[in-house]
């Protein structure tokens, strides 16, 4: 019962449980995931044959699958420690960001873009967890299409190509959507759970009636093609969250060792440029550990550039600008690419058919969800469906843009949690979204799907500890710009079509205080908009980018292994060339599945 009444507190997002409040809640609760997955190993040996740092989406994979070979002893390292049960439940969704299972990274103030956030600056959530960043996400499972892996294999990336990487993409996957059953496009054996969310708020289906109006088919978009509407295919095991850590790390091999609260602070090599192990700090002692064959480092994005530099594998002028002995002068931290949209689109609606927190806290909802993890809990957040478009301006065959539907808009939480999380200051929320708190709404985050505005990953200082210096560039690039405000009017289109017109949908117009010059919705006003409102998807990819030797901006080889040293391997989204379509997680898994297999072939025979 205690259960129930702190889960009912949690929903209603105003209670105090036993004196603490909402967030106490979620940071004190104790029991952790609901799958005992074992971890706070205590190494009893110095010396593996791998070592994987990080857990996250890729590191899980990795671990999981070259522990498949017995004769093998894996220690997987993760800086976070274990991820409460609360995590399951995916209307809690962006509650995780507010806590230290983020590491709580900014970007740096943005001269084109986050002006409407707190210093210019939009927070750049990545999970600190067994798990890593599949414990904070959406859980929406996108592959990319064809042509985003053909392009990857054009750049010189053998092995690579659409027809190289299904198989993988299908090896990861559980698919249960009973009505694609018969597809052959998918896989029921894999680690990673797909479903659709179980359940559809009333406005889901209208998104998907719209869509039919304005021509677009109802597609599965990890299937043959992906331009269309659909509800979202999400990483949950009924109902739940289906973590990387779930996924992969449960019913752990004896010869995997997970240790956790582990954060590695340096690879080590030898003379002959070889990694034979790593350097970590585990309760404020810095230890070694060995490994015979490879280190496998899965740390994400962010921290596998900042590793990699902090190892001496970056860019010469910056790592002796810093004092770091320079082992390969290398394009660590370049190639920086983030998917982003705009966030400040709502709809107001006449009928209670949003997800408000009057609605989510009535007893039967609870029940539902705690008894069948049925009903409107289930739903990640608010997200709810999507739509991949190709707009005037699209460059090929691909779509360009993104709608993310969501019943439930900025303001639907009262302020409490999303506002925070993606760091909007008082004025703007004050102004614009107070005065709706309470009201129904939904809205459509258009977000551009090529972006070409790039950016860079720096270190601050050679001190392992400080924050490395992101800055995304966004807008730095005018066509991404462009094709967001394309896609704010397919959304405004949307919204208009008769069967939103039944819900009386109509845009919310109170003017952004920055852009309150410019007459409401007017391109230049939605420039505007955009620029102080952007979405960051947190699908940031490609700071160790993967190219052939005569690549100079690749950092790792096509076998994933880091050029100009021997011993180390990169596997995680740092190394994506180019950004897919779509979203990253489901990309992850699959090059976390390859890269096991590859390494696999590289020791077979020794
Ligand atoms: C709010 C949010 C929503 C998202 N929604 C979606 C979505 O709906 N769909 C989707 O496809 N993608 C989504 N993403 C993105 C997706 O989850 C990530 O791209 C993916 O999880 C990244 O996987 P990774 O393996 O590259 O890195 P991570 O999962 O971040 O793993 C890195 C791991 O390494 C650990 N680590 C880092 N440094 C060290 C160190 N020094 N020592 C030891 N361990 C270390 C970290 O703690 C972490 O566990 C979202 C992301 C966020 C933040
Ligand atoms: C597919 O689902 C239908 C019901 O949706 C069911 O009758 C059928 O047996 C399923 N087929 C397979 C191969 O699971
Ligand atoms: C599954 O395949 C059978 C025949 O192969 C077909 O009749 C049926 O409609 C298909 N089911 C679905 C849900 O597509
Ligand atoms: C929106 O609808 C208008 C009127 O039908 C049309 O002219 C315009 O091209 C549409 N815009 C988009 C982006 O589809
Ligand atoms: C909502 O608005 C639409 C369009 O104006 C109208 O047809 C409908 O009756 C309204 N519904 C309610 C419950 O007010």
């Amino acid at each position: 019962m205690m259960e129930l009444k702190k889960i009912m507190c949690l929903i209603s997002l105003t209670c105090m449980v036993e004196g603490q409040s909402f967030f106490d809640v979620i940071r004190n609760y104790r029991q952790t995931q609901s799958n005992n997955i074992p971890s706070n190993y205590k190494p009893e040996r110095t010396t593996y044959d791998f070592i994987v740092v990080g857990s996250g989406s890729a590191g899980s994979a990795v671990a999981n699958r070259l522990s498949e070979n017995p004769k093998w002893k894996i220690l997987l390292l993760e800086a976070g420690g274990m991820m409460n049960v609360l995590n399951d439940i995916p209307m809690l969704v962006s509650v995780f960001q507010l806590t230290e299972f983020n590491w709580g990274y900014k970007v740096e103030p943005q001269t084109n873009a986050c002006l409407g956030m707190i210093n210019r600056q939009c927070p750049w959530p990545r999970g600190k967890t067994l798990g890593g960043t599949s414990t904070l996400n959406y859980m929406i499972h996108t592959r990319g299409g064809k042509e985003d892996y053909e392009n990857w294999a054009k750049m010189g990336n053998k092995g690579w190509s659409w027809n190289e990487v299904l198989p993988y993409f299908k090896k990861s996957e559980r698919f249960d959507i009973p009505e694609l059953n018969n597809s052959t496009w998918h896989n029921r054996q894999g680690h990673v759970c797909v479903e659709y969310v179980p359940y559809h708020s009333p406005l889901a289906n209208v998104f998907l009636r719209a869509g039919e109006r304005l021509g677009y088919p109802i597609v599965d978009y990890n299937g043959a093609n992906q331009i269309g509407f659909s509800f979202i295919q999400v990483n949950m095991d009924k109902g739940a969250r289906c973590s990387a850590a779930k996924a992969y790390l449960r019913d752990q091999r004896p010869n995997l060792h997970v240790m956790t609260n582990a954060r590695v602070t340096k690879i080590l090599f030898d003379e002959n440029k070889r990694a034979y192990g790593v350097e970590y700090v585990r309760r404020k002692k810095f230890h070694q550990v060995r490994c015979s064959r490879e280190v496998v480092l899965s740390a994400g994005t962010i921290d596998s550039a900042k590793l990699l530099m902090l190892s001496g594998i970056g860019p010469k002028e910056h790592l002796e600008e810093l004092g770091i002995p320079v082992l390969k002068d290398s394009k660590v931290g370049y190639n920086l690419y983030e998917h982003v949209g705009f966030l400040g689109l709502s709809f107001l609606v006449n009928q209670s058919v949003t997800l408000l927190p009057r609605q989510l806290a009535r007893p039967g909802v609870l029940l539902d969800y705690v008894m069948n993890r049925k009903g409107p809990m289930t739903i990640p957040g608010g997200a709810e469906a999507l739509a991949f478009i190709r707009s005037k301006y699209a460059q090929d065959e691909r779509p360009d843009i993104e709608l993310l539907f969501a019943s439930g808009s900025l303001h639907s939480d009262n302020g409490l949690t999303l506002r925070r999380a993606l760091g909007i200051t008082d004025e703007l929320y004050n102004a614009v979204y107070k005065p709706i708190e309470g009201r129904d709404a939904w809205s459509i985050w258009p977000i551009v799907q090529n972006p070409r505005s790039v950016g860079r990953i720096k270190l601050k200082s050679k001190d392992p500890f400080q924050s490395p210096i992101i800055d995304p560039n966004f807008f730095s690039h005018p066509a991404d710009l462009e094709i967001i405000l394309e896609g704010v009017k397919l959304a405004i289109n949307i919204s208009q079509s008769e069967p939103f017109r039944k819900y009386g949908s109509r845009l919310h117009d109170i003017k952004i205080p920055g852009c309150r010059t410019l007459p409401f919705g007017t391109d230049d006003y939605w420039r505007c908009a955009i620029k102080h409102l952007p979405s960051m998807m947190n699908h940031e990819i490609g700071t160790a980018k993967m190219g052939p030797a005569s690549d100079v901006d690749a950092v790792v080889d096509p076998q994933l292994r880091v050029h100009g040293v021997t011993g180390l391997r990169v596997a995680d989204a740092s190394i994506m060339p180019a950004i897919p379509t779509g979203h990253s997680n489901a990309v992850i898994y699959m090059i976390g599945e390859k890269a096991a297999d590859m390494i696999k072939q590289t020791w077979r025979s020794r």
